[in-house]
Parts: C-alpha cells; sequence; structure tokens
C-alpha cells in the first residue's frame, strides 16, 4: 500500500518515469557505450522502476559476475548511487547493496 506521500511523489512524476514506474526492463549491450549510460539514466531518473536485467556475457578472462561488478564500480553510477528515491525508505547505498546482491543471485540461477 502506497503512503500518501509516495501517492505525491507518483503524481509529479514525468510520463516516461510513469511509464517505467514498477516495470522491469531487460537489457543487452549494458556494457557496452550506449548500453551503460542506458542503466545510469534509467536508475537515476526513474524512480520506482522495476528490475534490470542485464544480459551479459563472460569476456577477456572475466566472468559475467566479475564484468557486472566493474561497471557499477564505474565513476558513472557514483550519482545515482547516492540519490535517494521517494519510493524507497532504504538509503541509496542499501538500495543498491540489496539490487547488487539480487543480481547475483539471479546471475547463479542460469
Ligand atoms: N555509440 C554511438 O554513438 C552510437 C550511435 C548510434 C547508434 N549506436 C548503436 O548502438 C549500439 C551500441 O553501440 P555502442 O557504442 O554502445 O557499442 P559498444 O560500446 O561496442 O557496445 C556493444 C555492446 O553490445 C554487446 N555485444 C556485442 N556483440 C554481442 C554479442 N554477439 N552477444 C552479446 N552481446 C554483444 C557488447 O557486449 P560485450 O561487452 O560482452 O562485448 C556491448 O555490451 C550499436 O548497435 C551501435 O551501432 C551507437
Amino acid at each position: 500500500m502506497q503512503t500518501e506521500m509516495e501517492d505525491e511523489a507518483y503524481s509529479e512524476l514525468t510520463p516516461i518515469q510513469k511509464f517505467f514506474f514498477g516495470r522491469s526492463v531487460f537489457i543487452t549491450g549494458a556494457t557496452g557505450f550506449v548500453g551503460k549510460v542506458l542503466v545510469e539514466k534509467l536508475l537515476r531518473c526513474c524512480p520506482g522502476i522495476g528490475m534490470l536485467y542485464l544480459l551479459m556475457r563472460p569476456k577477456r578472462k572475466r566472468t559475467a559476475e566479475e564484468r557486472l561488478d566493474k561497471l557499477f564500480q564505474a565513476e558513472l553510477f557514483s550519482k545515482s548511487k547516492r540519490s535517494a528515491s521517494p519510493f524507497s525508505k532504504e538509503s541509496a547505498s542499501h538500495r543498491w547493496r540489496s539490487s547488487e546482491r539480487q543480481a547475483r543471485d539471479f546471475g547463479r540461477t542460469f
């Protein structure tokens, strides 16, 4: 159940933010130039977005999991890690840690 504050925050979203609200997105090419920017933009500008599923392959002796770690360590993501969501009581850094854990757990299921 949404709180009054969450309802108010939702009503202030742009049409694009409302489109992605609660939706999960499957992304290929997330390790590339365009893909990285897309992932960062969705995380930072679409509060309330559901899961992002990133298709990744092992490359140059790095596993997909190692590549995921490296991707999220990039300076590009520092701003989205700090930004708070009006839809989550968790701190931004806690949300990031749990998202990364979920991503790893999900990755292991394949
Ligand atoms: N960059 C631009 O300015 C620009 C402008 C207009 C259009 N585009 C188009 O946007 C797309 C992405 O461009 P980009 O600059 O981001 O390219 P990029 O940096 O070379 O990234 C390509 C991405 O696609 C993945 N990929 C390539 N072949 C794959 C395969 N066989 N299986 C799975 N994943 C594969 C790569 O994964 P790995 O890391 O595992 O190799 C990487 O994540 C391209 O189609 C490009 O033509 C780019």
